[in-house]
């Protein structure tokens, strides 16, 4: 799989992405994660990104041509349309916004089957709303609070998706196999490991008994009673 970012902070990725189990899956490549800075898709000298508001109103938007040069760039509406709108093809282009639909686990396992994931980060007040309209094939919240821009959204995303892709976590088989629904969402159970007894706050705190028995069966049925499905 392929992940393209457009952000005006390159950098907030490299050290992240450069670090955890992704990296490793980089490098055995699973995924391949590129940045692409969005200054280099402007044409004045000073590399402007973002305008005034039309109709006035507080703080800048972020302008669509440089989104649609770095689009281009990647590949993108070679001619006739400028929509990228095929529902079949496997690439999405998201855009980050508190506006958009929630992102939610059954979102990451329809992701993590595309070939080709590009991120649009939002920055300043705004980003021109041709890109949600025109552009986007899925515009996408993380919560409902508003943050200063969409990288940490993105590395969000890339977390959730990462470990469903097979190969890229070194258990992802048995995580596809047993822990995720029909429907695309992921079961989450209390764990524990050794030693079966800590001292917190003086006090002993055990692992359940039925967990050190041995009795699959029994440990099948604590599992399911204390499930949360992530969907
Ligand atoms: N940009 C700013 N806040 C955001 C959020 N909650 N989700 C996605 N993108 C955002």
């Amino acid at each position: 799989m392929n992940i393209d970012i457009i952000t005006i902070f390159p950098e907030i990725f490299d050290f992240y992405l450069g670090q955890s189990l992704i990296s490793k899956a980089q490098k055995k490549g699973v995924l391949k994660i590129k940045t692409h800075q969005l200054r280099d898709f402007t044409n004045d000298k000073h590399n402007t990104v973002d305008d005034k508001p039309f109709g006035g109103g507080r703080g800048m938007v972020l302008k669509a041509e440089p989104i649609i040069g770095a689009l281009k760039v990647l590949g993108y509406f070679g001619g006739r349309s400028n929509r990228v709108t095929s529902t079949k093809s496997k690439v999405k282009v998201i855009l980050f916004s508190p506006r958009g639909k929630k992102f939610t686990q059954k979102m990451a396992t329809n992701w993590a089957k595309q070939s080709q994931l590009i991120f649009i980060c939002g920055r300043y007040e705004a980003i021109d709303e041709r890109v949600a309209k025109n552009l986007a094939t899925d515009v996408v919240s993380i919560g409902d609070y508003v943050l200063m821009g969409g990288e940490l959204p993105a590395l969000v995303a890339i977390e959730a998706v990462a470990r469903l892709l097979p190969g890229a976590v070194g258990n992802s088989e048995a995580l596809i196999g047993e822990r995720i629904t029909k429907t695309g969402g992921f079961i989450e159970y209390p764990q524990y490991t050794r030693p079966d007894v800590v001292e917190i706050k003086g006090k002993k705190a055990r692992v359940p008994k039925v967990l050190l028995s041995g009795n699959h069966k029994k440990i099948d049925e604590w599992r399911a009673k204390h499930s949360k499905v992530i969907e």
